[in-house]
């Protein structure tokens, strides 16, 4: 797995289940309504191409590009929006994809910008979420895994942009970051 890696946290395989799981659930809840499903660039990319795979519900997809990190290992708590959305969600059941909720000032902030839009419904599906690195406390529908609180990378989640296209979840060396 190279040396910057530590230790595989999640296999691909163990992510799959993981996703079929939830996307049972997800299409148990909205079984008969339109759901729009929201990913969060860039993290979520995997997690949105492989949830909606697994949902039988026809959803539509849209994304929103949002930064907290730039190119460290803490959150900044400033977001800045990259992209917004193209469609108005007004009066829509919407559901938020996320990779990773870590201090969860993203999605804090999230949820308060598109709860404000009026949508019929807005929800959180997470892959992963680090319980003991949360600075706001944030009422998520659907998590995959509590982790802990370590920096992982891969399946979309990066390191300085790198190490997203790893099809499993991994520990970084501390070297890498200096840690
Ligand atoms: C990462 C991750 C989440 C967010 C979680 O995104 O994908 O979106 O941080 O951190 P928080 O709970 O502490 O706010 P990042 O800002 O690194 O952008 P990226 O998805 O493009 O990597
Ligand atoms: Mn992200
Ligand atoms: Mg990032």
């Amino acid at each position: 797995m190279g040396t910057d890696l530590q230790s595989v946290l999640l296999t691909k395989e163990e992510i799959d289940a993981k996703l079929v799981e939830l996307a049972a659930e997800i299409d148990t809840e909205y079984a008969g309504k339109d759901l729009l499903i929201v990913g969060v660039l860039k993290g979520a990319v995997m997690v949105m191409a492989d949830l909606a795979r697994a949902l039988s519900t026809p959803v539509t997809m849209d994304w929103m590009a949002v930064s907290s990190y730039g190119a460290g290992t803490q959150s900044s708590g400033v977001v800045r929006i990259l992209k917004d959305l193209d469609t108005d969600i007004k009066g829509k059941h919407v559901l938020i994809v996320e990779d990773i909720i870590d201090s969860g000032l993203t999605l804090s902030w999230l949820l308060t910008n598109l709860g404000s839009r009026e949508p019929a419904s807005l929800e959180v599906c997470t892959l992963l979420r680090k319980p003991d690195a949360a600075k706001v406390a944030i009422d998520v529908k659907w998590v995959g895994f509590d982790i802990p609180n370590e920096f992982v990378v891969g399946y979309g989640l990066d390191y300085a942009e790198k190490y997203r296209n790893l099809p499993f979840v991994g520990t970084l060396a501390p070297h890498v970051y200096g840690g």
